[in-house]
């Protein structure tokens, strides 16, 4: 949340900070900033909106200086407008901050009384005036530390000083930040995917450290401003990943890729040869595991929860799955036999980091499912499970989703034979689905037209419901968190059977219902529940797969029948309607598709 460039040169920063700025937007989108240094002066220019906004309002190829950060911003203390919008700057300094000073309200007080005027309702600003503050006594490495201190709450800094103009100070607790190497430059960067286009040498600066970034030079220092010696890690790259190529949305190319993100996961972790799972260096016997627990935070949670459902049906393990932000506060019993999952497209979301560190911290076996290898759940977790699905920019997750829950259906079907609960056979029979379904999410990906027609009743109802039992369950609430999230509409996912305790009081005339009803063991209960829904009112869209057999139901509004395959694996299938109905509907709408109101990618505040 909140994207942070730096760079530090022998040439002009401007027009590459802005690239990276672009580069960056799925970060946060409210406002965008830049500052540079030239001439002992510090030019801040920053705009309401998106990047583009900022490049039409200013003339940026013509702002001067070899040292610059940026800035794109999610707001968190402050409405996103032009005066909250980041660099912050006082007479001396200048700072671009990812994160929330917990403490801002007394340490403002403090300094206001001390003679600092404050422009802005950002928590931000305190840091500006606190190390001007602290400078005016103390060198710069120990003004930094002394600011550091000072502050509560979580951060990622970029910091340039009027009369020290030839470095860039970064620090990190809580929010990640990287430092990346070039020819005659060096960058600092919020994640290394706004590095990777200038290099592929970074170094990820750990909680409590802060560094001096020089176009020749970079040094780290620890908590107690302690110079320290860190590795530097080479990044694979792969810009053509980054290309929107022919499609009109990132989210668009994203549902289409996603046959590939299953082959490449099935090609990553199913040993052809010997018809097996590999999953290599699993650093824990299995008999040591007796539960799992999983934990996310929004699509994430919901691969969490599709886990839940295919772990209880082939293993015997105790499962509980929980929402990131609940687990880190609550008194949670730590046992030794219990694996933790983290998964997270990003690997950067701060409350599933807070929730791996806790367990980390309590010395619990942790796991990380995560598209980002370099990134910081993926770091500090004791084993990794990567996803391989390559970037994805929109910010709605739609390929990383059915790449977390390959490969948790991957773990759990290797779990399930290592522990013989699942005979050899029917284990061989459900690698043999699990290679098909490429070809068929292919197949499933065709229901375009249909899909889009459907979509304008959606669009022009007050609101939505998407239900489902079992396996399809967590798939309706995905369905429903895409609509909402593109369209603004407003939509629930709710167990079909959980209806009549409640929400069926929302049914009236007209209201579009999705149910998902595939032909697995659920299917005549939700075929009732449907009925019940049509009964008072509901337009449903039924979304089934495939079978000789007829569905028995009358008055059903439209059906989408999916391809054939083993229960297990329908859910990947059904997810690919529900993530075409919400794009086209935001497209009717005219939304940003990529870059939905309020929302972001990386999610690094709590
Ligand atoms: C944000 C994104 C969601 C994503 C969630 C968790 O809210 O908009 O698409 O599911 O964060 O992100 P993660 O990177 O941890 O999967």
């Amino acid at each position: 949340m909140c994207g942070i460039i730096g760079i530090s040169s022998n040439k002009s920063v401007s027009s590459s900070i802005l690239n990276s700025l672009k580069k960056l937007e799925y970060r946060g989108y409210d406002s965008a900033g830049l500052a540079t240094l030239s001439d002992g002066v510090i030019n801040e220019v920053k705009s309401e909106g998106r990047v583009d906004s900022l490049e039409k309002n200013f003339d940026l190829k013509n702002l001067k200086g070899n040292i610059g950060i940026g800035h794109v911003r999610w707001a968190t203390h402050g409405i996103p407008n032009s005066v909250n919008a980041h660099p912050h700057s006082s007479h001396n300094v200048s700072v671009v901050h990812n994160g929330i000073i917990e403490n801002s309200t007394t340490l403002k007080k403090s300094l206001i009384s001390k003679g600092h005027n404050f422009k802005s309702q950002t928590d931000t600003e305190v840091i500006v005036h606190l190390i001007t503050e602290n400078l005016r006594s103390s060198e710069l490495e120990l003004a930094i530390t002394k600011t550091l201190k000072q502050l509560q709450g979580s951060f990622a800094l970029g910091i340039v000083f009027k009369d020290i103009p030839d470095l860039i100070v970064g620090a990190r607790r809580g929010s990640p930040l990287a430092v990346g190497y070039g020819p005659n430059e060096n960058y600092l960067g919020s994640d290394s995917y706004a590095l990777k286009s200038m290099t592929n040498k970074v170094t990820y600066l750990d909680d409590g450290e802060f560094c001096i970034v020089k176009k020749d030079q970079v040094l780290f220092f620890n908590e107690q401003g302690k110079k320290i010696n860190k590795k530097i890690l080479e990044l694979s790259s792969n810009e053509a990943n980054y290309d929107k190529g022919d499609f009109k949305h990132f989210m668009a190319k994203e549902i289409e890729e996603q046959p590939t993100t299953i082959k490449t996961g099935i090609k990553e972790y199913v040993d052809n040869l010997n018809k097996d799972i590999s999953i290599f260096n699993f650093p824990w016997n299995i008999d040591e595991i007796n539960s799992i627990t999983l934990i996310g935070c929004g699509t994430a949670y919901h691969s969490c929860l599709m886990a839940k459902y295919w772990l209880e049906e082939l293993t015997s393990l105790e499962v509980s799955i929980d929402i990131a932000s609940e687990f880190r506060y609550r008194r949670n019993k730590f046992k030794k036999d219990t694996l933790y999952i983290f998964v997270s497209q990003s690997g950067e979301t701060a409350d599933t980091y807070a929730a791996l560190d806790l367990c980390n911290k309590n010395k619990m076996k942790t796991c990380a499912v995560v598209n980002v290898i370099e990134s910081s759940i993926a770091r500090d977790s004791n084993f990794v499970l990567p996803i391989h699905c390559g970037p994805e920019i929109g910010v709605a997750s739609t390929k990383a989703f059915l790449g977390q829950i390959l490969v948790l259906y991957i773990l759990i079907l290797k779990i399930s034979s290592l522990r013989k609960e699942i005979d050899k056979d029917q284990y061989h029979e459900k690698i043999k689905d699990l290679k098909a379904l490429p070809s068929l999410i292919e197949k499933t990906l065709l229901h375009d037209n249909d899909i889009q027609a459907i979509s304008s009743t959606f669009n022009d109802a007050k609101g939505s419901m998407f239900l489902g039992r079992g396996f399809s369950y967590p798939i309706a609430l995905e369905g429903a968190l895409k609509l909402k999230e593109l369209s603004y509409i407003h939509a629930e996912g709710y167990p079909a059977g959980e209806m009549k305790h409640g929400p069926l009081a929302l049914i009236e005339e007209g209201m579009p219902v999705v149910v998902l009803a595939p032909r697995d063991k659920y299917y005549k209960k939700t075929i009732s529940n449907m009925q019940e829904v049509i009964a008072r009112g509901a337009k449903v869209l039924l979304i089934t797969n495939k079978s000789d057999n007829e569905v028995v139901s009358e008055n059903i509004w439209e059906t989408i029948e999916v391809e054939n395959t083993n229960d297990d694996l329908l859910p990947f299938l059904l997810t690919i309607p529900l993530q075409k109905l919400a794009y086209y509907s935001a497209l009717k709408k005219g939304y940003d598709i990529d870059k939905p109101r309020n929302l972001a990618k990386s999610v690094t505040v709590e």
